[in-house]
């Protein structure tokens, strides 16, 4: 479980903290969509998580582990793997396959083990015909993945996924969406920042941050209808639940909670069944 208690902290010359008082538990396996305003604060927390930063106040243990202990932050960095906002920040092998290497390599496993498990996380990611590219030659969504390979080497327990499908094409965002519930389903716990709330149908809970807070922390569903019915909304919200929220209020009997087209289509469809034509 990762556990915070009143965490604060602040970056330095600024006036105001970035994580004002946040107390939180994430067990392990559990699948957290993260969601707020630019600049509310989501990566910065993501960062504690791993103890890339540290807190000014409060704790931070990722399995008993506590973040302001030196000697804890190679496991600590080994149980939480993080997928960058920008994949150039981890980028640091001359070529794909070193660069994937490179985690294994600092916890010193035997090379012939690296290898076979470097060449296992290319196939499973389809990413073996890149293997000697430089990395920074690659695609957005290529750096993505490979950024990806070199987290899932580590094993980790946990892995926080900072706006993963930003830029990518709908082909690339569904396999990247996949590809984290199959983690999810596996135990992986997933912490997923996201400014697309479409992309939350698998998790578990949302938490909503401003200013530096968590402002709500529940069932995804019931927090996104809520925001919809109050219109105060701190993202923007699908325009299908948008449309939903317009025909319940004239008076359709449409269930509330819909995120998606495929929801929407099932449910207009469950509801007009009834005076539809037979096939
Ligand atoms: N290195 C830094 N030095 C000073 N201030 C910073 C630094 N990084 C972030 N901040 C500030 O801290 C606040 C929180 O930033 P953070 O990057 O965590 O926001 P965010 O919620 O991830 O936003 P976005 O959705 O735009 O990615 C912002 O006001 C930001 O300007
Ligand atoms: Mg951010």
């Amino acid at each position: 479980m990762i556990k915070i208690q009143n965490l604060s902290y602040q970056y330095e010359g600024s006036g105001i903290p970035a994580l004002n008082d946040i107390s939180l538990e994430i067990r392990a396996g559990e699948y957290v969509a993260l969601i707020g305003p630019n600049g509310c604060g989501k990566t910065t927390l993501i960062r504690q998580l791993n103890a890339l930063s540290l807190p000014d106040r409060g704790v931070v243990t990722v399995d008993g582990l506590d973040t302001s202990v030196p000697a804890n932050h190679k496991e600590i960095r080994r149980l939480v793997g993080m997928i960058f906002q920008n994949p150039d920040n981890s980028i640091v092998g001359m070529t794909v396959k070193e660069d994937i290497a490179f985690g294994p390599g600092n916890l010193q496993r035997p090379p012939p083990e690296i290898r076979r498990q470097v060449n296992e996380i290319m196939e499973s990611l389809g990413l073996q015909s890149l293997a000697s590219r430089a990395p920074h030659t690659l695609s957005g969504g290529e750096k993505r993945l490979v950024s990806l390979a070199g987290v899932l080497i580590m094993n980790p327990r946990y892995i926080a996924f900072d706006e993963p499908t930003a830029y990518l094409d709908p082909e690339s965002r569904r396999r990247v969406l996949q590809m984290m519930a199959r983690l999810h389903r596996e135990g992986i716990g997933i912490i997923h920042i996201t400014h697309d709330v479409s992309d939350m149908a698998d998790a578990d809970r949302l938490l909503v941050m401003d200013k530096g807070r968590i402002i709500q922390d529940g069932p995804p569903r019931e927090i996104l209808c809520k925001m919809v019915e109050d219109q105060d909304a701190p993202v923007t919200l699908p325009p299908i639940m948008e449309l939903m929220h317009f025909l319940n209020r004239r008076g359709w009997r449409l269930a509330p909670d819909i995120l998606s087209v495929d929801d929407a289509g099932r449910e207009i469809h469950r509801l007009l069944s009834g005076s539809l034509p037979k096939e």
